[in-house]
């Protein structure tokens, strides 16, 4: 990829074609020129543009966006044309001018599409999801795709094909409602022999959704120990409980800020932190409820799920037994960046999602505040499946 403007421009591009191809599903469906699939509006055409191909070949992405701006500049022709009787031949003309000079791209620019190709995921990456996809993944997955996510399950030897890892880029690769589709309705070879079962006779598009949001959890807990976050992880939708007030959604609590995760349990006993004017403070406890505050501005605000322990704890590459005293870090945006391990100071090494153009910003500040530095000035530009999240 080149550099910071070759990234503006392209994001424009893609964010662009992203709302135009969304925006004519929603009409064709307003219209009742095309159906639902699976709960949401179906895609009516087999192939869609692959922003995915034009994120890595800015040839054909400039030529697009070129021929973009020529026939929006051709269709203002067309109604100046419309308009203004004294101008028509020459509007006219003009306009089909600018339709011969674009640079029309190749059919390289178009990927197979699915029904489900557009379709967002209705789960928010909520604990809730995550742990029902648990479920899901041990009892329908796990025997093919492994326990692990590294695609080593004990039926593998009797596969034609053997399944990917999900503990690497795959997930993050494809666009949500295509790793759907492959899930609901299976995978064939070139030969039309099925690689990956279709499971949309045992499970519903709710276990389906669910399931994806634990394949994402299992691609950063495997990826933690391999250095890193395969993909952007966000921080999981749960409700927080401050003190005795009524439990609020945790984008309602977060509203905008930076939030610090820290694990805490019955043995951290006065390891509960104080408040940080630079975060806002998530507590984590194994039955998602908090013991009495032994000191003041300790952080009073918690998880109210006794499932979270175990979401985090994989997000964090831990067991459930080895998170208490574990920290994470999410920016702005609700984007986990870093995590710290029980006991130690913060530094760079704790980066787990960096930022795929990256400009090193060089700062003086050590430990966390370098830590929080970086994270602002390096948002996450997420493009998954060509699609900007
Ligand atoms: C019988 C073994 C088997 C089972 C059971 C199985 N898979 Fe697969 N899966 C595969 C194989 C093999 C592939 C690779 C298929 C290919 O590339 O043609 C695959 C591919 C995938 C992919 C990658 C799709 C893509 O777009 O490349 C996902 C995601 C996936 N499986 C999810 C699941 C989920 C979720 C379940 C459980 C609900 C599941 N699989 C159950 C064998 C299996």
């Amino acid at each position: 990829m080149s550099g910071p403007e070759a990234t503006v421009w392209l994001n424009a591009l893609l964010r662009f074609l992203q709302w135009a191809q969304h925006g004519v599903l929603v009409l064709l469906h307003t219209l009742g020129l095309t159906g639902e699939a699976h709960g949401q509006p179906a895609w009516p055409w087999d192939v869609r543009i692959a922003g995915e191909t034009l994120l890595i070949d800015l040839g054909q992405a400039r030529q697009l966006g070129v021929t973009f701006i020529a026939v929006a500049l051709a269709l203002l022709a067309v109604v100046i044309a419309v308009l203004v009787r004294r101008w028509r031949a020459v509007s006219l003309g003009v306009a089909a001018g600018f339709l011969v000079v674009a640079p029309w791209p190749s059919v390289v620019v178009l990927a197979p599409a699915m029904p489900t190709s557009f379709h967002v995921s209705p789960t928010a990456f909520s604990v809730v999801s995550i742990t029902h996809g648990t479920r899901v993944y041990n009892t329908a997955c796990a025997s093919c795709h492994g326990a692990d996510g590294r695609g080593e399950g004990p039926l593998t030897a009797t596969l034609t094909r053997w399944p990917p890892t999900v503990v690497g880029p795959l997930l993050g690769r494809r666009a949500d409602g295509e790793l759907f589709w492959h899930i609901a309705h299976g995978m064939q070879d070139v030969q039309g022999v099925t690689t990956m079962p279709a499971f949309a006779d045992r499970l519903s598009d709710t276990d389906i959704w669910a399931v994806l949001d634990y394949m994402k959890v299992l691609a950063a807990s495997g990826g933690v120990r391999a250095g890193g976050w395969p993909l952007p992880v966000a921080l999981p939708a749960l409700s927080v409980r401050c003190g005795d007030a009524p439990p609020q959604s945790l984008v309602a609590w977060r509203n905008g800020q930076r939030v610090r995760v820290v694990a805490v349990d019955a043995a951290s006993g006065n390891g509960i932190p104080l408040e940080d004017p630079r975060f806002q403070t998530l507590l984590i406890t194994p039955d998602g409820t908090l013991p009495p505050p032994t000191r003041a501005f300790q952080a009073r605000c918690v998880a109210a799920s006794a499932d979270a322990w175990d979401v985090f704890a994989a997000i964090a590459g831990a067991g459930p037994q080895a998170f208490s005293g574990t920290q994470l870090l999410a920016d702005r945006n609700g984007w986990l960046r870093a995590r710290g391990e029980p006991g130690t100071t913060w530094s760079d090494a704790d980066f787990l999602c960096t930022s795929a153009a990256r400009e090193t910003t060089p700062t003086h500040a050590s430990g966390l505040d370098s830590l929080i530095a970086r994270m602002d000035a390096e948002p996450v530009r997420y493009v998954k499946g060509g699609f900007i999240h």
